[in-house]
């Protein structure tokens, strides 16, 4: 049983793998560099993906959407295209090593100044201290939407608003909000926002890509061919060649358009209910079970599909192993590449054991892993 699709999501819906075969069996050629029907396919296709997500994530034009390796790429690609030396960027106490890297990098390189906006024990985040952090002035703020470690959903709206109204630009982290979430960016009004084509998305890994504002333009971080404006010994001005050099990830985007559509087709309303439902569910299971401790925003509250425990006097490690080995159960350990939630949240020294839902899991799933948690649980009485 697999619970670890904050990570990954696993299974793909079945229509992924079959896209990506299709493509590379029957039309293989490279977008963007070919006038044959089949390069011409190729084109088509990547249209296709960019129309499909801006339908998905409410994004205005297909030309607002840059596609990348994955979330980081796409962050690395906002902060290193924006900051200059000496800016200040804002950020929240709780980000991932995605954005957190790149930022101390700046600072070290770049001479960037990093001011942080605090957060409560359960990792919440006061509006007041973020006006407090962000009316001092900065070029960017960079926000998690959702936390991979806490669960808690950012109310990236009012962040967004607030941050603009003190002169920054706003880059958001969707990373684990993208397809998990109703999400519609044009009221949201961020400048950049990074998604992740295989967690929330149902995509393939290697997919991933930055929804860039009309307006705003970045600094290159790659350079190189675009099949367009050859001519010129410089990088395009208009997006998306800008940014996509090279040969795109065509298989990669094949299974990516399969899983925007099937997400489509059911609706994101509809896989966020469920993997809210089965969270909470688990939730209610172990909330006065005796040795376990539960991190994050109450039952009640909202929450991604993922939950941050630990089992007293164990190791999350070696209840992961556990969960594999005696009950071929499949959940992460450890800081999941956020050592800043953890702190925030006073689990730095052991990591939480980190259970996450996806549109496959059952009732009955989740079930026999409460029943499993509270039968290791118990052991340590
Ligand atoms: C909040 C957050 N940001 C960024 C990332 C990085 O995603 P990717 O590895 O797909 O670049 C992750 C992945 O775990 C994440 O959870």
């Amino acid at each position: 049983m697999y619970f670890d699709n904050a990570a990954t999501s696993y299974p793909k819906p079945d229509c992924v793998p079959e896209q990506m075969v299709h493509y590379i069996k029957n039309i293989g050629a490279s977008p963007g560099r070919g006038t044959y029907a089949a390069a011409l396919e190729g084109d088509q296709l990547l249209y296709d993906t960019r129309k499909a997500i801006c339908r998905l994530l409410h994004i205005s034009r297909a030309s607002n959407v840059v596609f990348t390796a994955n979330s980081t790429e796409a962050i690395n690609l906002a902060v290193k295209g924006i900051l200059q030396p000496e800016d200040c960027v804002a950020t929240t106490a709780i980000e991932h090593n995605a954005v957190w890297r790149p930022l101390k990098k700046m600072e070290q390189s770049h001479r960037v100044h990093i001011r942080t906006i605090g957060v409560s024990s359960d990792g919440t985040l006061d509006l007041a201290e973020a006006k407090r952090v962000l009316s001092q002035g900065c070029r960017l703020a960079v926000f998690i939407h959702g936390s991979n470690v806490i669960g808690n959903i950012l109310p990236v709206q009012e962040l967004t608003d607030l941050a603009h109204q003190y002169g920054a630009l706003v880059l958001l982290d969707a990373s684990q909000t993208a397809g998990a979430i109703p999400m519609d960016l044009t009221e949201i009004g961020a400048d950049f926002v990074a998604f992740t084509g295989h967690k929330g998305l149902m995509g393939p890994t290697g997919t991933g890509g930055l929804y860039i504002k009309d307006g705003c333009v970045l600094d290159t971080l790659k350079e190189g061919g675009t099949g367009s404006m050859s001519v010129s010994p410089y990088s395009p001005e208009d997006p998306p060649d800008r940014y996509e050099v090279g040969t795109v990830n065509i298989i990669g985007i094949a299974g990516l358009y399969a899983s925007v559509k099937y997400i489509s087709e059911i609706g994101v309303d509809k896989i966020c209910k469920q993997e809210q439902q089965l969270i909470k569910r688990l939730m209610v299971s172990l909330q006065d079970v005796e040795n376990i401790t539960l991190y994050g925003p109450g039952e009640k509250e909202e929450r991604l599909g993922l939950l941050s425990l630990n089992i007293k006097d164990m190791t999350p490690y070696d209840a992961a192993k556990i969960l594999d080995q005696k009950y071929g159960m499949m959940a992460r350990a450890g800081l999941h590449c956020s050592p800043q939630a953890h702190r925030a949240i006073g689990t730095i020294q052991t990591g939480t054991l980190r259970i996450s839902t996806g549109w496959f899991n059952t009732e009955a799933e989740i079930d026999q892993l409460a029943q499993a948690l509270m039968e290791i649980a118990k052991e340590r009485v």
